[in-house]
């Protein structure tokens, strides 16, 4: 949610912590703040807004130093507000912190603090650990490293923490319980980061911090890190890994935004998630990275799929792929339901959790759960090193490239492809469906980035359809079948962007309610490609029609039957009916993409929402 970026080293610190703060925006961007050592005092500067108001805040000031912390918010406790933005600091002025994650127990804790006299200048949940760590250091007379460790073991709730201190002016003090946080290592300098975004310009040496960590950074010296779990505090050895980014991934490359460039994106996304999955003569589609849990998942009685948002909506796609190919139940779950109502796992259920950062705090806890049951837990998330590739028992990454723009695009399609190839290795491997279907589709996944290149061809003319939509308060979406997701994402899409009010619907539910909204204002956007379902479908076009709402349809090219029944109509190429939402997503992510710019929105960073969802 919120991003945290610090600095210490022999280089200017400002440059590489507002760097940093634009590169990290898409996880929060509500307020930003930055505290700078200079000549061993910390000097402290917030702006309510975005990073470039802060930046310009800060142009006159003297903001000369080489180490320092950085921070760019998502409010949960306090509006967005120069109080409530981080860093906090000490009474006293010698400690500065940034935090991202939810301290649960700061009520109990702030009110024992305000007992003994301590003062709270904002309303965050992030101040009291500031005091915390204050009081436990004055009382005990620690350094700041062991007070900190100490403090945190009264802590409930996520932390990614970093800390500066007067106490010893070049040093960085950072922790991590449950929000992710990684230490880039140079040449007698360090770099902290949410995730690679403000590192991987300076580094690609990497630590990531597990659970429990505290590190000790000070430039010229090695890392120290312990684990607040470990009784005795023992130093551990760091793990050195290389940071799986690149620097282009993170430039706009020509594009607007974006979210227009991980659109256009999707060919070779999925290209990339496919690669050396398939191989030559197609007779085997392998995910290496579940290999050793593939006869568990060939055993399964029954798949779990947790995931939120759009993620969630690649599960229900899966649910239609697991459940025609390899003939096993599936049950789709919202992580953030089935962590609290006590569920039903067996230790023969396979849990598959999705999520395009690996961050996402419900699903994780879905995880977690899954494993204390027994059961087989995969993951399939696009982020490398994120916390979910490390918490599973085994998964496959959807190599989608670093995704930015708050709204999901290319991670979507990139989950669908790579739940297609888990489904049809599976089903192949267990003869649940025959060699020549199982060719057809294999033949068909390959021929998907084609076939997506000719759907982004007609931006221009969903543009004009986008004209007609951004006038609307509202819009209904609906599909059958495995299109009822797609009907689902693209009415996701278009409320998360541009704000218009919309619902995504199977076609046939329509009748049982939605339909009472529909009339010559309402624009009714219906997948209608070739499917089973196609001729029922049809039908709930004309009931729509009778009561004068405005028919925008994606139909397979040639259909003559819904586009003579529509206002406007997107032509996608055939597909398989399995594999079709990987296709008709495009068009609405278009569609709810220039009626957002119409509307003067601000897609790529939408109001109130964060990319990485990393509190309950
Ligand atoms: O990183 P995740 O895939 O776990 O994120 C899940 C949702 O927060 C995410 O898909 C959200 O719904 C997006 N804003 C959708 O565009």
């Amino acid at each position: 949610m919120c991003g945290i970026v610090a600095y210490s080293g022999y280089n200017e610190a400002y440059p590489i912590l507002i760097n940093g703060l634009r590169r990290l925006e898409y996880r929060g961007y509500d307020s930003a703040g930055v505290a700078l050592m200079q000549d061993g005092k910390i000097t402290l500067y917030k702006k309510r807004g975005k990073v470039s108001d802060l930046d310009e805040f800060c142009a006159d000031k003297n903001t000369e130093s080489h180490v320092g912390i950085a921070h760019t918010r998502w409010a949960t406790h306090g509006e967005p507000s120069e109080e409530n933005a981080h860093p906090h600091l000490s009474e006293d002025g010698s400690i500065a912190l940034i935090h991202n994650g939810i301290v649960e127990n700061y009520v109990s804790l702030k009110q024992e603090l305000q007992r003994i006299g301590y003062t709270f200048k904002s309303e965050t949940d992030t101040e009291v650990l500031v005091h915390l760590i204050k009081d436990v250091q004055a009382k005990e007379n620690l350094p700041l490293a062991d007070a900190v460790m100490l403090a945190l073991t009264r802590v409930e709730g996520t932390y990614a923490l970093a800390i500066l201190s007067t106490d010893n002016p070049d040093q960085l003090i950072v922790a991590k319980k449950g929000s992710p946080l990684l230490i880039g290592v140079g040449k007698n300098e360090y770099f902290i980061g949410s995730d690679g975004a403000p590192i991987v310009e300076y580094t690609k040496k990497v630590v990531y911090l597990e659970d429990g960590d505290v590190a000790v950074v000070t430039p010229k010296k090695p890392l120290v890190i312990r684990n607040i779990n470990d009784e005795e505090h023992l130093r551990k050895r760091p793990y050195f890994q290389k940071l799986e980014m690149s620097l282009d991934q993170l430039e706009k490359g020509g594009f607007e935004t974006y979210m227009l460039k991980e659109i256009f994106e999707q060919p070779k996304a999925i290209t990339d998630s496919m690669r050396g999955r398939i191989n030559l003569k197609k007779d085997v589609v392998s995910l290496g990275g579940i290999i050793e849990y593939e006869s568990k998942m060939m055993n399964a009685k029954r798949f779990i799929i947790a995931a939120c948002g759009t993620s969630w909506h690649a599960g229900l796609v899966a649910e239609y792929l697991f459940e025609s190919l390899i003939r096993v139940p599936v049950e789709v779950e919202y992580a953030s339901e089935f962590r609290y109502r006590n569920p039903i796992i067996h230790e023969d259920d396979v849990l598959i959790a999705i999520s395009q950062s690996g961050e996402t705090a419900d699903t994780l806890a879905a995880v977690e759960l899954a494993k204390r049951h027994g059961a087989t837990v995969i993951g399939i998330c696009n982020v490398v090193g994120s916390t979910l590739a490390r918490e599973t028992m085994a998964g496959s990454y959807t190599h989608a490239g670093p995704e930015i723009g708050v709204a999901s695009t290319k991670a979507f399609t990139a989950q669908v492809t790579v739940l297609a190839l888990m489904a049809l290795s599976l089903a192949h491997k267990t003869g649940t469906i025959s060699r020549s279907q199982y060719h057809q589709l294999v033949n068909d996944l390959e021929s998907i980035p084609d076939k997506i290149e000719m759907v982004l061809k007609q931006e221009q003319f969903i543009q004009k359809i986008a004209q007609f939509v951004a006038t609307r308060p509202n819009a209904i979406f609906l599909g059958r079948g495995v299109n009822y997701p797609v009907a689902l994402e693209g009415a996701l899409k278009l409320k998360e962007i541009s704000y218009i009010h919309a619902e995504g619907y199977p076609a046939a539910e329509m009748k049982h309610g939605p339909i009472a909204l529909i009339d010559e204002h309402m624009p009714v956007i219906v997948v209608a490609t070739e499917q089973q379902t196609y001729d029922k479908v049809v039908s709930n076009i004309q009931e729509v029609i009778a009561r004068k709402g405005t028919v925008i349809s994606v139909v397979t090219e040639g259909d003559t039957t819904v586009k003579n029944m529509s206002k406007f109509c997107i032509e996608i190429p055939h597909t398989e009916e399995l594999l079709t939402p990987l296709v008709a997503t495009v068009p609405l992510q278009i569609l709810a993409y220039h009626v957002a710019l119409i509307r003067g929105c601000n897609v790529d960073r939408p109001r109130n929402l964060a990319k990485s969802v990393s509190v309950e």
